[in-house]
């Protein structure tokens, strides 16, 4: 994340009620999944409006749970962005699918309709979905739909967002998200799987708690403990001042940005700002700038870079996915956390001013 000098690129902001929650569970004398676990779900639940929460261990097996209670079948294709997350692959091996890695938009970063369609004409059809509404843009949702047929909306970047669809989460057949350490509500670590639907929850219900009758899928305890969950609830309470705050941050730093830099879909104040990430002309300029913010005591992040693409985890062709390759070149990632003092925000916002237009040369201030 950064030296400890520097302004660092992500932190967890954990206040005293935070701090109050924890403490609390901790004196109950009960820190296995139980009351708090249950509170968090009911939380969850309340936040999309209805239907069922359930809290996992982590995002990644949150995505795993979404498949089995989609109930996809072995060996079938689930589609996902190859611009995210590996945990995307993890859980789709996890569930015993097939990845169908697709090519992102190269203005939102999230699953590009078109490449899906192309995907699923050479390769076979899709049981499913894995939709990131990548660093809180809102993903195509009814294009994608009409090729995948059942989606998982992953909101781990998204939490709390209002796209054009409704609230993040409430299109597909399930919404997941992560409560790791770098995410706006967190435990620390886990995550939840949230449906409106019976029977995905019944079946995710029967896989965690070990009540279904020859299930296909290997055992595995992947419940949230006590602890995680009273940070993550108490986190989640504070959302909206969250989703406020990285707007605040994104507007002040939208106000100096050379305009040929600025991120793709902003100001937005329906969306959680997730990354402030800046469109560098190419590559050079953007080692270049981030060197720069370096030296200016910022830590700026280039994000994913070519290998931790899905595709070239699996070996594709990477001619099959221009927009994700032309993006892990460009991109710069700014703070944008609300942990940021005024002053942090303000020292970003010199060096932002400072960025020079065209190319890097010869020294930047
Ligand atoms: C889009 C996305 N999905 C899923 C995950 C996995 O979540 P976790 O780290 O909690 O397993 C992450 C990363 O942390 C992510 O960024």
């Amino acid at each position: 994340v950064g030296r400890p000098d520097r302004i660092p690129h992500n932190a967890p902001h954990v206040v005293e009620e935070d701090v109050a929650e924890v403490v609390r569970v901790l004196r109950s004398g009960w820190i296995a999944p139980g009351p708090e676990t249950a509170a968090l779900e009911r939380a969850v639940a309340g936040h999309f409006g209805g239907g069922t929460a359930v809290c996992a261990s982590s995002g990644t097996t949150a995505l795993f749970l979404a498949l089995v209670g989609l109930d996809v079948p072995p060996g079938a294709w689930v589609a996902v962005p190859t611009y995210s997350c590996v945990a995307l692959l993890d859980a789709v091996r996890l569930a015993g699918a097939r990845p169908l890695v697709v090519d992102v938009d190269a203005d939102t970063l999230t699953m590009c309709p078109r490449s899906l369609a192309t995907a699923a004409h050479t390769l076979g059809a899709p049981a499913a979905a894995l939709v990131v509404h990548t660093f809180g843009h809102t993903a195509p949702l009814p294009e994608l739909a009409e090729v995948a047929g059942q989606l998982v909306e992953d909101c781990c970047h998204s939490l709390g967002t209002r796209g054009p669809y409704g609230l993040h989460g409430t299109f597909g057949r399930a919404a997941v998200l992560s409560l790791y350490a770098t995410k706006p509500v967190t435990g620390g670590m886990g995550g939840a799987v949230w449906s409106a639907h019976d029977d995905v929850v019944a079946r995710i219900r029967a896989f965690v708690n070990r009540t279904g009758t020859g299930s296909r899928w290997l055992p595995i305890d992947v419940r949230l403990g006590d602890l995680p969950a009273a940070l993550a609830r108490s986190q989640l309470g504070r959302l909206p001042a969250t989703i406020r705050r990285r707007a605040e941050i994104a507007a002040r730093y939208l106000a100096v940005c050379p305009p040929e830099l600025r991120p793709a879909g902003l100001p937005d104040p329906t969306r959680l700002v997730y990354r402030f990430s800046l469109r560098c002309p190419d590559r050079r300029y953007r080692d270049a700038a981030l060197a720069y913010f370096r030296r200016g005591g910022v830590s700026a992040d280039p994000l994913p870079q070519e290998e931790l693409l899905l595709h070239h985890a699996l070996g594709l062709n990477p001619a099959r996915f221009p927009n994700a390759v032309r993006a892990v070149g460009r991109t710069l990632s700014l703070p944008v956390h609300p942990e940021l003092s005024d002053a942090a925000v303000e020292r970003v916002c010199e060096l932002l001013a400072g960025l020079p237009a065209g190319v890097f040369s010869p020294e930047p201030r």
